[in-house]
Formats: C-alpha cells, structure tokens, sequence
C-alpha cells in the first residue's frame, strides 16, 4: 500500500516537473502540445480527456462535464486559465472545442441510453405497440401478424407469445436497436433473420439482438466505446450512433456464427464471450472503427 501510495506520488510528482519543463521549452501548455501533435481522433480526444482529469485546475477538472451549449465558452475560459493567446495558437480553440464535444458528447450519450434502456416496454403505450408491429412488418411484409398475442411472434426469434416479456433488462433500448437495425438495413437484417431460421446453425433472432444491445449498453457504459466514438464522430455522438454501433454487433455476429459453425444454439455462452473478446480486443487498437461495411437503404 505504501509502495503504491509512493510510486503514485513519484508519479505524479515528475508529470508535473515533465509538464513544467516542455511548457517552457514549447512555450505550450500540455493542452496545445497534444492538439498540435495529434489529428482529430481517440489519439488526441483520450489524451485531452486525460489531461483535463488529471490537472491542479478546477477549471480543467469540471470542462469533461460541462452542457453541450457551454462548450465554447469553457474552451476560452480554459484559454484564459492557460494563458493561452489565440493568435499564437489559432486552431487550438476549434480542436480544443471538438475535443470537449466529444468527451461531454460520451456522457451525455451514455444518460440517453440508460433512460432508453429503463423505458419497459408498456402494451398501454401505442408509441411502443406500434414500434413492435413495424419491427414485424420490416422483418416479413409478406406475411400479416394474426393477432397482437400470437406464436407467429416466434419466427423472427421471440420466445413467448408476447414479446413484451422478452425486453428484460434492456428495456426499449432492445426494441429501438431491432427496428432500426431493421429499417436502416433492411437487406441486411432480414438476410440475417434468414440465415438464423437455419435448422442446424439457427438462433433465435430478437432475443440474440436483444442480447447484443447488451453487449453494446455495457461497453458503452464501461467506457469502452470511447475510441470508436471518438474516431467516427467528429462532433458529440448521439443515441443514433449508438444504433449504428449496433447494427456492426448484429451484423457481425451473425457472420461469426455462421463461420463458427457451433453444434447448437446452447452453446451460445461460449460464442457469445469470445465474440465479445473479438470486439473488445479491436476496440483496444487507438484507430479502431466499428462502422458496418454495407450501404444503407435510408
Ligand atoms: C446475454 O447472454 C449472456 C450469456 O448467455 C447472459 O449471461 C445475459 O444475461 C444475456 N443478456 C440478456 C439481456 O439477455
């Protein structure tokens, strides 16, 4: 404990010497050096977001948390607390300003989709019922529903009669990912609802969806998506990009699947972790960039 509490204090101690130092012979403050040195991107935001938390200045310490409209105005108050002269530096408040949109954009995203994921899905709701007969519709327009409460629900892999039960934790957030998936790439998804009524290697559609929507909730919630967003994303990411993000996830793991070759739907666990093992590893690469690699019909 004492060995940790010293090496964090060594620590902490030459960053601040180191910070001195190249401050003087750069005439910059860390700040600028890493906006002068690195392209918008994870590179330049995780470094600015490290950087702003870690610093002596409250003013810095708080600029990771500030209202989307109150970006600019902390950018030059962070400026000022920096002594920082806009003509010797011209481009750093842009790319200081894309940088707090992006760090605050996270959080803000990340507020969105837990309100999303806490709506349960409410039959008394004609926002919600309609959304689930759209999900339908998209996924077989040639085939009518026979009723709300039907076994039909069953082919594009719910489990009961009645979805409602099938949202569990995830809430709309399950449901909102299944129809855009659906309506954005309308091909796609029903090309991957056809290739998991396979009678050897299928799997049952919404739930594996439903699944994966909380695979993307908990990598967004670990902070794990941070750098695709912030590659991908020049301005604040918004609930659509996570959307997007899913689609990848849906896409993707049912090309894995399908290469996989798995004896059954039972081991799902086992292909569920390494698939997520897969994402996670990409998602530790500075560059990574999680965008599906098909056209979109919207
Ligand atoms: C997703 O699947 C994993 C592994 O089977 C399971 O532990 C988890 O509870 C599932 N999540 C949801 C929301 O269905």
């Amino acid at each position: 404990m004492l060995g940790y509490i010293w090496q964090h204090l060594f620590t902490s101690f030459l960053r601040f010497w180191l910070k001195w130092f190249l401050r003087h012979i750069t005439g910059k403050c860390e700040l600028q050096r890493i906006c002068s040195r690195y392209k918008q991107g994870a590179q330049r935001t995780t470094r600015a977001e490290y950087s702003l938390e870690s610093s002596k200045s409250k003013v810095l310490r708080t600029a990771v948390s500030v209202d989307e409209n109150q970006v600019e105005e902390c950018a030059i108050t962070i400026m000022t607390e920096k002594k920082v002269a806009t003509q010797k530096d011209p481009t750093f408040k842009m790319n200081l300003q894309a940088c707090l949109l992006q760090i605050t954009g996270y959080k803000r995203l990340y507020t969105s989709v837990e309100d999303l994921r806490k709506q349960a899905f409410d039959g008394e709701n004609n926002r919600h019922e309609n959304m689930l007969l759209k999900l339908w519709d998209l996924l077989v327009p040639s085939v009518k529903l026979e009723s709300r409460i039907t076994k039909q629900w069953g082919d594009i892999g719910f489990q009961g009669d009645d979805p409602k039960t099938d949202f569990r934790g995830m809430g709309m957030l399950g449901l909102t990912n299944l129809v855009f998936f659906s309506e954005k790439y309308t091909d796609v998804a029903r090309r991957v609802l056809s290739h998991s009524i396979h009678p050897k290697l299928g799997y049952s559609y919404a739930i594996v969806g439903i699944n994966l929507t909380e695979m993307a909730y908990s990598l967004l919630k670990s902070d794990m998506l941070k750098p695709h967003f912030y590659n991908t994303v020049s301005q604040n990411p918004k609930l659509e990009h996570f959307h997007q993000l899913y689609c990848y996830l849906a896409y993707e793991f049912d090309q894995f699947w399908i290469k996989e070759k798995p004896e059954s739907i039972m081991e799902f666990n086992r292909y569920r972790e390494k698939f997520h093992e897969k994402i996670k590893g990409l998602l530790e690469e500075p560059d990574v960039s999680l965008c599906l690699a098909v056209e979109s019909n919207l």
